[in-house]
């Protein structure tokens, strides 16, 4: 499929909610619960390369149970969203840095790349046809999660030569339900969630699937989010189940985990660059548990958040290990924090230049 071939065909949905079902969702949308009305889907063959690139209504997708996917978890996914601006336009967040991250994702889990221009041309237009979902009020937006997997009706263990690449989206507010308050962290002491040359760097279904039971421990000690640390030494931090973490320090530098086991954030690289822009230093290297123990005993930590797509910016108050706690559950977000947050989400939704033309009109 060239480039100039890259036309859609539409299929508009008969079964379309009505403004009004629309409207009382859009009205308290949560967090991935809600869908809109189409969905894009792009096949992929050995032999035919991308082709039968179409707009059609969501629904249930067809599946030989035979299919590699559900058997070897040959998957990968992005996370992106659609900001409404107060001229009604609709912008997303520095596509073409999602694009070429899940090029990197399919090199890694032996998937076809999906060349940049299809990528943002099926997030155009879904959005095209879905406009209507994009919600307007403060901090809601359309997240739109573009996905990737094997459908090859094969059990041996090889790269499929049949794929499938979709994008879905659903009306979002906060990711995290207490809103943008600080969270609590779970330190997973038994469970890593990625090992030297494994899958860590691409974002990939099995990561989030290996990090589910430390989540599910994070929940019964009362926690948000789990932190794993590396899986060799069982001493440096890596990230979250879903969001990477960055530290900030009393001087004002902000340190973040530097490991080729983890998820490269598209959110986390725009906050650090916001940062530098402000004149902080930023490091990007090892950082163990006990460095963040001792520089909050010292005082010489000031604030640590957690950042992502979906989750933006979150204070972290507190760390629970089994054998101590590092922070605060009470503490108060951190100034820095939400000045960047702030920032971010200003460029984000229109409301302040955006001076390194992070944003796309869809
Ligand atoms: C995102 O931040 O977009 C993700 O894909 C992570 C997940 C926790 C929702």
């Amino acid at each position: 499929l060239a480039p100039t071939e890259l036309s859609f065909a539409v299929t508009r949905n008969d079964a379309a909610r009505s403004a009004q079902e629309r409207e009382e969702i859009l009205a308290n949308p949560g967090f991935g619960k809600f869908f809109t009305d189409h969905m894009v889907d792009l096949c992929w063959s050995e032999k035919g390369g991308w082709h039968r690139p179409r707009v059609q209504p969501y629904g249930p997708i067809e599946l030989d149970p035979a299919a590699a996917v559900l058997h070897y978890g040959q998957e990968i996914f992005e996370g992106m969203k659609a900001y409404r601006h107060a001229d009604g336009s609709i912008w997303t967040f520095r596509p073409e840095a999602n694009a070429a991250r899940m090029q990197r994702s399919a090199r890694r889990l032996a998937l076809p790349e999906l060349p940049t221009e299809y990528f943002i041309e099926s997030l155009k237009q879904l959005v095209a046809v879905d406009a209507d979902w994009v919600p307007d009020a403060d901090e809601t937006c359309l997240y739109i999660r573009p996905f990737m997997f094997a459908k090859e009706a094969f059990l041996g263990v090889r790269p499929a030569n049949k794929v499938a690449f979709y994008v879905i989206a659903s009306p979002a507010g906060a990711y995290f339900t207490g809103g943008v308050s600080p969270i609590s962290i779970w330190l997973s002491s038994e469970y890593t969630r990625a090992g030297r040359g494994g899958t860590g760097a691409a974002k990939t279904g099995g990561n989030y699937a290996a990090s589910l039971l430390a989540q599910a421990e994070a929940y019964e000690n009362g926690c948000d989010q789990v932190l794993f640390l590396d899986s060799s030494e069982g001493k440096y931090i890596e990230e979250l189940g879903g969001m990477n973490v960055v530290l900030v320090y009393k001087d004002g530098t902000l340190v973040t985990p530097e490991s080729d086991s983890i998820l490269e954030g598209v959110t986390r690289d725009s906050v650090l660059q916001l940062a530098e822009d402000r004149g902080h230093r930023v490091e990007r290297r090892h950082v163990s548990i006990d460095e963040w123990r001792e520089a909050q005993a010292s005082g010489e930590l000031a604030e640590v958040f957690a950042c992502g797509t979906a989750a933006v910016i979150t204070p972290i108050g507190l760390v629970k290990a089994k054998d101590f706690e590092i922070g605060s559950a009470d503490a108060v977000a951190g100034e820095l924090t939400m000045s960047l947050r702030k920032e971010l989400t200003d460029i984000q939704y229109g409301r302040s230049e955006d001076r390194h033309g992070w944003l796309t009109r869809l």
